[in-house]
């Protein structure tokens, strides 16, 4: 049984679609929630489903080990940033090597980097008058959405599009490929 941490600091609506996609599978198992936000939505999902969750605040995360420690006692072996916020720092990626992996609501290399996360991204991508848009999911390394990419899929943008629509139209693809883009990756392993 491979057990899966999911990392996420907003409403977690990609979080549910993962949860869902694996409730009943034997091999794969959503087995800790792990949010960097008290009153985060996805804490109200783990709730819901039943499945652990822990709230890490920011001094925790970056310069300690502990919470390290405590997703190794638990057996977690990969972990899935679904809408986390943080950086990871380079503790947690030695722990888990090649076992981290993201989803960045872009095409990237454009838009990714420090500062650009959820609707700062469609916003950037509105404002360069951007033809296409997508997501990418990736492995993480040490740098802000720089790991290698594991899957691209794209959408298109039209002249009524605003950073909102964009995000509604992100959001769809995500939640179509995500999960089965874990699951492959998961398997391959
Ligand atoms: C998702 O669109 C995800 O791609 C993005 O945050 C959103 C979380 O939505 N992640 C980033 O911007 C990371 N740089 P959700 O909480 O509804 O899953």
């Amino acid at each position: 049984m491979i057990k899966v941490a999911i990392f996420a600091s907003g409403k977690g609506s990609n979080a549910l679609q993962i949860i869902r996609h694996f409730e009943g599978n034997s091999a794969v198992k959503i087995a800790l929630i792990v949010s960097s936000k008290k009153d985060a939505g996805v804490l109200d999902i783990a709730k819901e489903h039943q499945i652990p969750a822990i709230t890490l605040d920011k001094n925790t995360f970056l310069s300690t080990n502990d919470y390290i420690e405590f997703l190794e006692i638990e057996g977690i072996d990969f972990i899935v940033l679904a809408g986390f916020l943080w950086k990871v720092p380079t503790g947690l990626i030695k722990a888990f090597p090649q076992k981290i992996i993201n989803i960045h609501p872009a095409l990237l290399p454009k838009y990714g980097g420090k500062g650009m996360y959820g609707h700062f991204v469609h916003e950037a991508v509105i404002n360069a008058k951007e033809k296409q848009s997508g997501i990418t999911i990736h492995y993480v390394d040490e740098l802000y959405d720089h790991g290698a990419h594991i899957f691209q899929a794209f959408c298109d943008i039209t002249e009524q599009d605003t950073p909102d629509s964009l995000a509604e139209k992100i959001h769809t693809l995500e939640h179509t490929h995500f999960p089965s883009v874990i699951e492959k990756v998961l398997l391959a392993n």
